[in-house]
């Protein structure tokens, strides 16, 4: 399976930059790529950035709050009233934010985050995650996650990651994406902040910061040349609906630099186990559909 990381860190070791990434989410393909390195990140979830800034911090420090937190809920008695009482509480520092993030979001249907419009958490929760002895990961993964986000710096949002990105830095955007999901936060991500992303994308790639862009299909229009996209197609398993939880078409679009070597071998190598023509950017060629990680 083509794994985007090995292609990104390359790039970096080439120009000497680091990793300014918009949309931080869980930092699955930034701590693939840079784990432990130093990287600018921006996330406009408060709860989460809590939840990185804690574990960089102090994974043990974190762990015993997270075991107070289970303690003091009642969880094993009154399951679903532990969980209401903790979605509703408020939280007095970034210790018991994060907390109160990696509990919730451990025992919500599918493991999700959804925040209303008031940025309100508004997921069901999940009954058999709920039944379980201890529904969290343990210590050692804490850790290992606490050594990949060391050297990240967040800040709230993508604008003023952006601004920071010096030339051969390499800017990762994986935003909301167009016509999916954006219920992470109160203020939703329309079609207008996906234009004002990719127009400020551009003006980055040409103060020689090179772009990698993640969207849906539907945010094409956005990415025409002199972007250069490339489809992959990602497994999809968070859906309501059992029947849409296939594989997600995407694509990732770069400016500023074109993913050779490493990415395009790979890309090629899936699209002949698939029985297809080697891939080829969109800018040049129809889809091909591959099986790509993000990490
Ligand atoms: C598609 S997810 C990112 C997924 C991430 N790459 C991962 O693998 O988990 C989009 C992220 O953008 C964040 N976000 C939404 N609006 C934002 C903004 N204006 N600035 C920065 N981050 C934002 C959301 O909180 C969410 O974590």
């Amino acid at each position: 399976m083509p794994t985007l990381a090995p292609a990104l860190r390359a790039q970096l070791a080439a120009t000497g930059g680091r990793c300014v990434s918009l949309f931080y989410g869980s930092g699955a393909l930034e701590q693939a790529a840079f784990a432990g390195a130093a990287v600018l990140a921006a996330d406009a979830n408060p709860d989460l950035v809590a939840l990185h800034s804690q574990l960089a911090r102090d994974p043990s420090r974190f762990w015993r709050a997270l075991l107070f937190l289970g303690s003091c809920t009642r969880r094993k008695r009154d399951g679903e009233g532990a969980y209401r009482r903790v979605a509703a509480a408020a939280v007095s520092s970034p210790l018991e934010r994060a907390a109160r993030f990696l509990w919730l979001s451990s025992l919500s249907w599918n493991g999700m985050w959804r925040v209303n419009s008031l940025g309100t958490f508004n997921v069901p929760p999940d009954r058999a995650r709920l039944a379980r002895p201890w529904p969290f990961p343990c210590l050692r993964v804490f850790e290992r996650a606490a050594e990949a986000v060391r050297g990240t710096t967040f800040v709230p949002d993508w604008r003023d990651a952006l601004a920071a990105a010096s030339p051969g830095d390499l800017v990762l955007a994986d935003p909301p994406y167009a016509g999916g999901f954006v219920e992470y936060t109160a203020a939703r991500f329309t079609d207008a902040d996906q234009e004002e992303l990719a127009t400020a994308l551009r003006s980055a790639a040409a103060r020689s910061v090179l772009v990698a862009a993640f969207n849906s299909p539907r945010a094409a229009r956005w990415y025409e040349p002199p972007w250069q996209r490339w489809p992959i197609t990602r497994s999809g398993r968070v859906n309501a609906r059992a029947d849409r939880r296939g594989n997600v078409s995407e694509f990732v679009a770069t400016l500023g630099w074109r993913p050779t070597d490493i990415f395009e071998a790979q890309l090629t190598i899936e699209a002949a186990h698939l029985g297809q023509p080697a891939a080829e950017p969109e800018t040049r060629s129809s889809p091909c559909p591959l099986v790509a990680s993000r990490s």
